[in-house]
């Protein structure tokens, strides 16, 4: 039997490849989604992956979505916290509503993603969770005092479950992609990107979704079980932590 792997944010983007490549690798995967209906549409039927959809922010919505990709394919073996935003602006500017958006559908997924299957995976012993943070989580980025405060506090997060859960089988490990050329990156205005982001890249481009995939592929394996706790960088030599 596939095991069954759930990708939040898993129909678009960086999450769409994750998918695909869980799905290349053997898993039976469901794909979450938020909102963006058409582009779920479009990825169910090219991939064949099934799509749910339901906000990661909300714990209630959270813990009945997972039951029903339980109900439908089985326990769940993999959750892969990827969904996430951006509401840029200096924090002198920013807005209680920027601040708690982020921070809700960034961290806050991360408890509403991962309570209601941490018994089951702890019963069965065998859990795979792995947390899409980022370099900005590292490093702090100006114009992200939220993104940076949430992906900071995903590490934390991801550190405090591994110690819990080692002795279960369970891994838990946070990725830290750098610059990705997903449409998050490309919404950067052009000038930013190019003249002060870009610069900063030694491999001198942005990332590919793929170049993060492979590596969620490889800790979800059932042959990763020593690798846990971990924080993997991959942002093109931007920021060596
Ligand atoms: N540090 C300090 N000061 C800075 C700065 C920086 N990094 N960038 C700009 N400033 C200064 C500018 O020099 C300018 O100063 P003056 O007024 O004295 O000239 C002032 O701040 C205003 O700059 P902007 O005109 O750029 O301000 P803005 O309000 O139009 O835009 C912003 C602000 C939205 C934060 C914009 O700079 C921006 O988009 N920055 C990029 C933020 C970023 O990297 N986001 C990542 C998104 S992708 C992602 O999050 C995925 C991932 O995980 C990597």
């Amino acid at each position: 039997m596939s095991r069954v792997a759930v990708v939040t944010g898993g129909s678009r983007g960086i999450g769409a490849a994750i998918s695909k490549a869980l799905k290349a690798a053997g898993f039976n995967v469901a794909a979450n989604y938020a909102g963006n209906d058409e582009a779920a549409a479009k990825f169910r039927e090219e991939t064949g992956i099934p799509v749910y959809k339901w906000d990661v922010s909300s714990y209630e919505a959270c813990a009945a979505g997972l039951a029903q990709i339980e109900k439908d394919l089985g326990p769940i073996d993999v959750v892969v916290n990827n969904a996430g935003i951006t509401r840029d602006g200096f924090f002198h500017k920013m807005t209680p509503d920027q601040w708690n958006a982020v921070i809700n559908t960034n961290l806050n997924s991360l408890f509403n993603m991962c309570r209601p299957v941490i018994d089951g995976m702890r019963n069965r012993n065998f859990g795979r969770i792995i947390c899409i943070s980022s370099i900005n989580g590292q490093k702090g980025q100006a114009g992200q005092a939220n993104y940076s405060a949430a992906k900071a506090g995903e590490i934390g997060f991801v550190k405090a479950l591994a110690q819990e859960n080692a002795s279960k089988g369970i891994t838990v490990n946070a990725i830290c992609p750098g610059y990705i050329g997903t449409e998050m990156v490309r919404a950067i205005a052009p000038e930013v990107l190019e003249k002060r982001i870009l610069p900063q890249i030694p491999v001198g481009r942005l990332g590919e979704p793929e170049e993060i995939a492979r590596i969620v592929a490889f800790l979800a394996a059932d042959e990763s079980g020593f690798i846990t706790g971990s924080t993997l960088s991959a942002n093109g030599g931007q920021y060596m932590a």
